[in-house]
């Protein structure tokens, strides 16, 4: 796999002469959100964002979903440029899903602990070492652990994609072993975890929540299924970000305790204004809730690269097309 920066957009190169001060068109604007919006317009964009993004960025983005939907959303959509502002293996799924598109990332670095915690040489190694064990991979991974993967999930369907699996086929799971155990549990089947972990969804602090329940008798707890099992075990509802948002919104509950990134408060609070949503910070008070990789794109990044079309995601075409197998399985699968 290759990502690069792709070259300048032609119609500015050559505006600005070598060594002179930087033009005004390289400031950035006074009103970020409507430059953003004639950039959009002008280079025929969509902006996809995660749930996990900016309050800044989910206000200007065309689409706002969880993995599943953002998969979705880049397989159907018409726009000639798709600009993800999410992390790379998101880009990246965007970009195996459109071969022919211009997919940008706002900030390159944005990556994923569980991403990391999966290099594509030892996942080959584990496969070898079970060679008859279907390989489920956890959406959040890199293009070359996708193109070794049988089938790829996202934490909204792997519970249903793992039962409609061959009954007598053992199964290896990765790279999240927090949400393998919770699937294993929900499906009944046994499954071969890979041992990975994503470090915002093992950080929420277990006194900090307990103190959350004692102050709020009546909130209901919503968690991500990437949480460790002890914190599990206290929540009344386990989900995908989008199903813990549209939980809020169902729930006859006034008033919630969110274990997940805090960026979904968000749209939490503006579904659903007269409820109450409290975030549990990290284990010492710290802030390591938030994800420090969704937090690197920026409003003035996801401007700059509509402005300049990049950094951008770029993809060999063998690569691409051992990858797209299993998401197109996990696209088809999904109910
Ligand atoms: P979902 O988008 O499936 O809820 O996953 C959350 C996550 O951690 C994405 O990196
Ligand atoms: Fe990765 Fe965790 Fe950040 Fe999601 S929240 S992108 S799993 S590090």
């Amino acid at each position: 796999m290759v990502f690069a920066a792709a070259p300048r957009d032609a119609s500015r190169q050559g505006s600005q002469a070598e060594g002179s001060p930087p033009v005004a068109a390289d400031l950035p604007p006074a009103d970020l959100p409507a430059a953003i919006a004639e950039l959009r317009r002008q280079r025929k964009a969509v902006i996809l964002a995660h749930y996990y993004q900016d309050d800044a960025i989910q206000d200007v983005a065309d689409f706002i979903g969880d993995s599943l939907e953002l998969a979705r959303k880049a397989a159907s959509t018409d726009a000639e440029v798709i600009v993800f502002c999410g992390v790379h293996f998101m880009a990246e799924t965007a970009k195996i899903l459109n071969p022919g598109k211009t997919v940008l990332l706002p900030d390159l670095e944005a990556g994923c602990s569980l991403a990391d915690a999966c290099p594509a040489e030892a996942f080959a190694a584990f496969r070898a070492e079970h060679p008859d064990h279907i390989a489920v991979s956890y959406i959040n991974c890199s293009a070359a652990v996708k193109a070794n993967s049988d089938l790829i999930c996202t934490s909204s369907n792997a519970v249903d994609l793992v039962r409609q699996l061959p009954a007598d086929r053992p199964i290896l799971f990765g790279p999240d072993e927090n949400l393998g155990r919770w699937v294993q549990a929900q499906s009944g089947r046994a499954l071969t975890l890979w041992p990975g972990s994503c470090q915002v969804h093992v950080a929420f602090s277990e006194q900090a929540l307990l103190k959350l329940k004692l102050e709020h008798p009546t909130a209901e707890v919503l968690a991500h299924p990437e949480c460790q099992q002890h914190l599990l075990d206290l929540a009344d509802f386990i989900g995908s970000t989008s199903k813990l948002l549209h939980r809020a919104e169902l729930s006859p509950a006034d008033s919630f305790i969110v274990l997940t990134e805090p960026g979904i408060l968000h749209q939490m609070r503006l579904k659903v204004p007269d409820k109450a949503f409290f975030e549990v910070p990290g284990t010492d008070g710290c802030s390591c809730n938030a994800c420090p990789y969704m937090r690197l794109n920026t409003l003035e990044k996801l401007w700059r690269c509509l402005d300049q079309m990049a950094p951008e995601i770029v993809m060999e075409e063998p690569l691409r097309l051992r990858a797209l197998a299993p998401i197109e399985k996990m696209l088809a699968l999904s109910r």
